[in-house]
């Protein structure tokens, strides 16, 4: 056993954690990546980039075969689900590679093994190939380890007829009925994923909408969207067991106060995710970790144990790649030793279902009880000639404005790619922009984007192809 010294130890090579070792190898410091796993974590192996490419395949087939009306039709439509599992398989080998590749150009060592606190900045490293084991004496270290699904009594996952995302994400074939336990964002991606490729959809959400936390009406317009799909919605409803009657999944849900039978072939249970601290010994590192298992962090990241870092999922909601990749990267600012912290002022938040949901900021009730008085301006994509033209009118865009002087508080779109045009309202936000600046920037013409810059001037009282709801503010 070996003792080796770093200036940084970074714990975690997920989407926290390899862009902190990128950074950091960039900006000269001497640091050791370890990962358990594969590199990439969750997010390139298991969930975004995976899912996306199931999502973008099965939107197409579904797409070519909803086109009737551009006078196109297509025959001998047909899913080989194992061919589109090897696609997937293909971008995810890519990506992940590409990180390996990416953290060692940058200088920073990656190595696959367990790690382990055995002193605040002491680190036991178990390697995967069996190698004699070392311990890592850093005078930083980042934990970046992410979260796993939480699991719920009566459905223990065995990837085959009870499965989680990732067991959903490696199915070989398309079942004939899918109950999703939780209509949150992965239950809902997923199980839209399938719905598409002709699986009958039954989602089973413990609250009493969909999509809790995104904007209500954004959530109804993918609620709208399942059901003319042919899926059922159940609110107020708690999956309570499960059990195999003559090769059928029988689920038991109490809704409504009385216990209802489902018949399902596949069970994806999506009811959250919980922090990975398990496993590391965090104890030995003096590092406190809160009552769900999150560790509560400065705006410089760093825990109640100076030069010990936490991001990512770990460090709580939301748990989004993107955000654990910013706080990544101000971390490896702040141990280079530079005047860093992280001072967004937006996370956006993507839900990748049909349609596409996306937001940044607050919504009107959120805005309304932080004190404002709010204008909202709407633009249906129904009245935009690009969303006709791409066959895709369902949903709109929805810009939140202070009415005291127009700052742009919030922006939420429902519809085709709201993925990709939300970033001018993450843009808006962090410059904090009012709406004005987006109503007098000139938006290219035919575009879905010309829809934030009407729902802008909707705001404003001067749209100019929908009807206006108030008096111009100019
Ligand atoms: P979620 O928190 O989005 O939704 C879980 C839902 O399950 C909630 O609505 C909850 O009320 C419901 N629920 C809990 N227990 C239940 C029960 N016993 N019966 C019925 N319903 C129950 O969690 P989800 O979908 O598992 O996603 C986890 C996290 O992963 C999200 O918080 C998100 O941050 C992240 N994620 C982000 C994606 C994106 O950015 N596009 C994609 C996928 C995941």
């Amino acid at each position: 056993m070996a003792t080796i010294k770093k200036k940084a130890l970074i714990i975690g090579a997920g989407t926290g954690g390899y862009p902190c070792a990128i950074r950091l190898g960039q900006l000269g410091v001497d640091a050791m990546l370890v990962e358990k796993d594969k590199p990439g974590g969750v997010c390139l192996n298991w969930g975004c980039i995976p899912s996306k490419a199931l999502i973008s395949a099965t939107k197409l087939y579904h797409k070519a075969q909803h086109v009737g009306e551009m006078g196109l039709s297509f025959s001998g439509a047909a899913v080989d689900m194992k061919k589109m599992q090897a696609w997937k398989a293909g971008i995810v080998k890519k990506l992940t590679g590409g990180v390996q590749m990416l953290v060692k150009g940058n200088g920073t060592q990656y190595v696959t093994g367990t790690a382990e606190f055995i002193g605040p900045k002491k680190v036991k490293i178990t390697y995967a190939d069996g190698k004699p084991e070392d311990i890592v004496e850093a005078e930083h270290v980042v934990i970046a380890t992410g979260s796993v699904p939480i699991a719920i009594p009566g459905f223990v996952i065995d990837q085959k007829r009870v499965v989680d995302s990732t067991g959903a994400l490696e199915l070989d074939h398309v079942p004939k009925r899918m109950v999703c336990i939780g209509g949150g964002i992965i239950g809902l991606e997923l199980g839209q994923t399938f719905q598409r490729l002709g699986t009958k959809l039954i989602v089973l959400e413990g609250l009493g909408r969909i999509l809790n936390g995104v904007d209500a009406e954004c959530a109804e317009v993918v609620a709208k969207q399942i059901k003319r799909d042919g899926g059922e919605i159940y609110t107020g409803a708690k999956a309570v067991g499960w059990e195999d009657r003559g090769g059928v999944a029988v689920v038991k849900a109490e809704i409504g106060g009385k216990i209802q039978e489902i018949e399902a072939d596949v069970i994806l249970v999506a009811v959250g995710r919980r922090p990975v601290t398990q496993g590391l010994k965090i104890e030995n590192s003096g590092v406190k970790v809160g009552e769900r298992g999150f560790i509560a962090v400065d705006e410089r990241q760093q825990t109640n144990v100076p030069g010990i870092y936490a991001v990512g999922d770990v460090v709580g909601q939301p748990m989004l790649a993107h955000k654990a990749s910013h706080e990544g990267e101000v971390v490896a600012e702040v141990i280079a030793g530079r005047k860093a912290i992280n001072d967004a002022r937006q996370i956006p938040n993507v839900v990748f279902t049909e349609p596409e949901i996306a937001s940044t900021g607050m919504t009107a009730e959120e805005a309304e009880k932080a004190g404002h008085k709010v204008n909202v301006g709407k633009f249906p994509f129904a009245a935009s000639g690009r969303a006709m033209a791409i066959g895709e009118t369902a949903g709109f865009v929805k810009v939140i404005t202070d009415a005291a002087n127009n700052r742009v508080l919030g922006i939420h779109i429902v519809g085709p790619e709201a993925s990709d045009l939300i970033a001018e309202g993450s843009l808006a936000i962090e410059m904090g922009a009012f709406a004005e600046d987006i109503s007098l920037t000139i938006h290219a013409h035919p575009t879905l984007s010309e829809a934030l810059m009407e729902a802008s001037k909707h705001a404003l009282g001067e749209a100019v192809h929908v009807m206006n709801t108030r008096k111009p503010a100019h």
